[in-house]
């Protein structure tokens, strides 16, 4: 599959199998203009889901307003706090805007990435003993780690399972789970609103459902947001948590959680820091934290980049999540059968994806492992080393997401139990190595490429290629 004429042909062939696609010619353009640095290094970039990729405009413009400025710590009220202050709350204007979020209804607290505006609420949360963290195997491991925190209060913690071989939830057996709040207690009900590992689309009408049944919701829309619109005034989880550069890509260092101001009274912070009160007292041993957002923003914020996030929201508003959302989905579409289509010569398949292998409730991430022709796993080290020889940037492991790698890769309790007691010594700590020997057979990871802003048909067919080099 090789030479201008062929790849013109399966071109031809993928567009008759999509025609929407030509809708979305303008990315190409976009392409070739904001991103052409993709093509002229020569990168077929298939980790949109790791990180997005920024416009040269994004950066330019963001040069442009550090330049023409001068901007002290926005704390204060002096004639160079003042503009980057104003900035400051125009950048959480914007982010309400782009939600689709009333500032009546909702807060919009920065934080420097995801992972931190999930802990502001896992700290916080009011667990207590009454209370219950229900959340979905198919979690980040930020979420995941918030299990920790309803542990230390020693609150019941249930997981939802997933079924195979879609990796989703059943929906009957969701709502015996919704049946577990504690009605003298809090509870909170975590999940992706899109999966890190198999691009799944959890469905939102969970949020209602959950809250209509006692629960807190804690929506993490990191994976979701950079290709899907998240109406806020549709669907109204208390707790919403998202990185920006995996929106746009620029800047990094900064996130936020958007939180239901009801929801946020909730919350009971563990301390105190410099912009989170309105007075402390050493001899007095009192604080009061101020009101909304400000209580939750720890120090001086990442002032001068948050400017950099409103440049984003408007070059994602100017591009439109519909033709990305359109783009991503019609190249996932032809990408799976593909892949799926590809067997050795003895007829063993090269490739077994992990979730839906449809576009129904799905974003443009897709997961999977390589076979030889034995049917044995080929370690997914091997495939990153190969993909980086030919510039492929892909992740590989099990991205942060071990209850979906576990139920992808078929891991049981009793064994990775078992894994986790075997003696050691007791100050060594358990390795990616440790845990590798110890599932062995198995595999200890997948590969993921996922799609984004820019992604054109030649990412996915140089991706089908590359797999091809993988027959014997
Ligand atoms: C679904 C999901 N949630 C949370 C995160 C954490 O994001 P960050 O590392 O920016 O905090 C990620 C990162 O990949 C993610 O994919």
């Amino acid at each position: 599959m090789t030479g201008a004429s062929a790849i013109s042909s399966v071109q031809r062939e993928f567009v008759e199998s999509c025609p929407i696609y030509e809708s979305t010619r303008q990315l190409d353009i976009l392409r070739e203009t904001e991103y052409s640095r993709l093509d002229h290094l020569g990168h077929i970039y298939l980790d949109y889901t790791g990180a997005g990729l920024y416009a040269t405009s994004q950066v330019g413009d963001h040069t442009w307003l550090l330049q023409s400025h001068v901007f002290g710590n926005p704390h204060s009220q002096s004639p160079a706090s003042a503009p980057i202050a104003e900035f400051v709350e125009q950048g959480r204007r914007k982010i309400l805007h782009f939600f689709n979020a009333s500032a009546d209804e909702y807060a919009v607290i920065f934080t420097a990435n995801a992972s931190a505006a999930l802990k502001l609420v896992g700290e916080a949360y009011p667990f207590g003993s009454d209370g219950h963290y229900l959340l979905t195997f198919d979690n980040h491991n930020s979420v995941n780690g918030i299990r920790e925190f309803a542990r230390a209060q020693h609150a019941q913690i249930t997981y939802v399972p997933l079924t195979l071989p879609e990796m989703r939830v059943d929906e009957g057996a969701l709502q015996e789970y919704f049946k577990l709040a504690r009605p003298q207690g809090h509870n909170l009900f975590a999940y992706p609103a899109q999966s890190n590992f198999s691009g799944v689309q959890h469905p939102l009408e969970w949020i209602p459902q959950a809250q209509g049944m006692g629960w807190d919701v804690l929506l993490d829309a990191a994976a979701f947001v950079p290709t899907n619109r998240l109406d806020l005034n549709q669907w109204h989880p208390d707790f919403v948590a998202l990185s920006f550069y995996k929106m746009f890509g620029y800047p990094t260092g900064i996130g936020c959680l958007l939180a239901r101001r009801e929801a946020l009274s909730k919350l009971k912070r563990p301390w105190f820091a410099g912009g989170t009160i309105t007075v402390a007292s050493v001899q007095g041993d009192r604080y009061f934290l101020a009101e909304g957002a400000s209580a939750f923003e720890d120090g001086t914020l990442n002032y001068l980049s948050i400017p950099a996030v409103e440049i984003g929201l408007r070059h994602l508003e100017t591009v439109g999540l519909d033709p990305i959302h359109t783009r991503c989905l019609c190249l996932t579409g032809w990408l799976i059968p593909k892949l799926l289509s590809l067997h050795h010569a003895n007829g063993i398949p090269l490739v077994r994806v992990y979730g839906p292998l449809t576009t129904q409730r799905r974003g443009g991430t897709v997961t999977m492992n390589f076979y030889n022709s034995a049917g044995r796993i080929i370690d997914h080290l091997r495939v990153e080393k190969a993909a980086t020889e030919h510039r492929i940037s892909l992740r590989t492991g099990c991205f942060c997401n071990p209850g979906g790698g576990e139920t992808a890769l078929g891991l049981s309790k009793p064994e990775l139990i078992g894994c986790f007691s075997q003696p050691r010594q007791e100050d060594s700590r358990f390795t990616l190595e440790d845990f590798r020997h110890c599932i062995d057979s198995k595999g200890t990871g997948a590969v993921r490429i996922s799609l984004g802003i820019v992604s054109n048909f030649d990412d996915v067919l140089r991706f089908v290629e590359f797999a091809g080099e993988f027959l014997d």
